[in-house]
């Protein structure tokens, strides 16, 4: 079955699918962009997947493309076209096309806008989700606004990649002082000693992500508690359990960091139940 890509009006074969070689995503990443998981058929958190977009753009002074409900039209469009039911579906905006200069231009430029969707191997995510997955840490090397979801993710790929040759799955950034900041693609939790789950607070320094607002509404019915508390890399690697969260993965435990083991080195119950409560609680919106 051929994929399909919705390009600035347009669905079409994703193998044809281009957009203009002198759009602003390209040259300079100016453009935002949202992942959001699709299950059993359902969009996960679409409401809070749109209106972070929404803040993305603002933030940058880019127009929608179109209305959240044309939007919102497309996506379950694209979904259903490409016949996902367990997988991702991708959208990004950019500034659009225009001839090269830094500054923005001319007013009446049309944001660029493409969507797309894909399967995921559910038995793979399945299996890292029950035997946990390596880390290594990095130093912070990223701009000051990663609370913008941009396309600008250059130093997150190097940090993948380098998690990727060191034989682990995610990287994490961590600042001078030692304080644990955010993985290349995720969000870090720790359960600290006092068996209290913490992650950093996200007014600045990381992404607010959708998994991690909605692991709150999780976590709390569940009795557990929670504190948006910094924690460092000593603390994290003294933790009862680490695990990491995004919409790709939901909750993937941490079982070692920089060849170190976390906790008894397997995958820990808090991380096991959240998981296991997530979709029970998220915001399902059908295909
Ligand atoms: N990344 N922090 C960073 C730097 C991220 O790139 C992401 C998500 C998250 C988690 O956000 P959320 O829970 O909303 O997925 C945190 C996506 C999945 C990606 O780039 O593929």
């Amino acid at each position: 079955m051929p994929r399909i890509a919705y390009v600035n009006g347009a669905y079409v074969p994703h193998a044809d699918a281009a957009i203009h070689i002198e759009d602003r995503g390209y040259q300079f990443a100016d453009g935002v962009y949202e992942v959001c998981e699709i299950r059993h058929g359902f969009i996960v958190d679409l409401t809070r997947h749109l209106d972070r977009l929404g803040r993305s753009l603002s933030e940058l002074r880019i127009d929608w493309p179109m209305s959240r409900a044309a939007l919102t039209h497309v996506i379950r469009e694209v979904v259903r076209r490409n016949r996902v039911r367990n997988g991702l579906f991708y959208m990004q905006v950019t500034r659009g096309a225009a001839r090269r200069d830094h500054v923005f231009p001319a007013k009446g430029t049309v944001p660029t806008i493409v969507v797309t969707a894909k399967r995921t191997d559910t038995a793979v995510i399945a299996k890292k989700g029950a035997e946990g997955i390596a880390a290594i840490t990095v130093p912070e090397n990223r701009w000051d606004r990663v609370d913008i979801k941009s396309v600008g993710l250059l130093p997150n790929v190097l940090a993948r990649q380098k998690a990727k040759e060191e034989g682990a799955h995610e990287a994490i950034f961590v600042d001078p002082d030692g304080t644990v900041k955010e993985g290349a693609a995720t969000n870090v939790w720790i359960v600290d000693r006092d068996g209290v789950l913490r992650t950093r607070p996200a007014d600045h320094g990381i992404l607010r992500g959708i998994t991690r607002t909605t692991l709150m509404d999780v976590a709390g019915p569940l009795g557990i508690k929670i504190e948006e508390r910094a924690f460092s890399i000593d603390e994290m690697l003294a933790a009862r359990e680490v695990f990491i969260t995004a919409a790709t993965s939901i909750c993937f435990p941490v079982v070692s960091i920089d060849g170190k083991p976390i906790g008894n080195g397997h995958p820990g119950s808090i991380a096991q139940n959240i998981r296991e409560a997530f979709f029970d609680v998220a915001e399902k919106t059908l295909i």
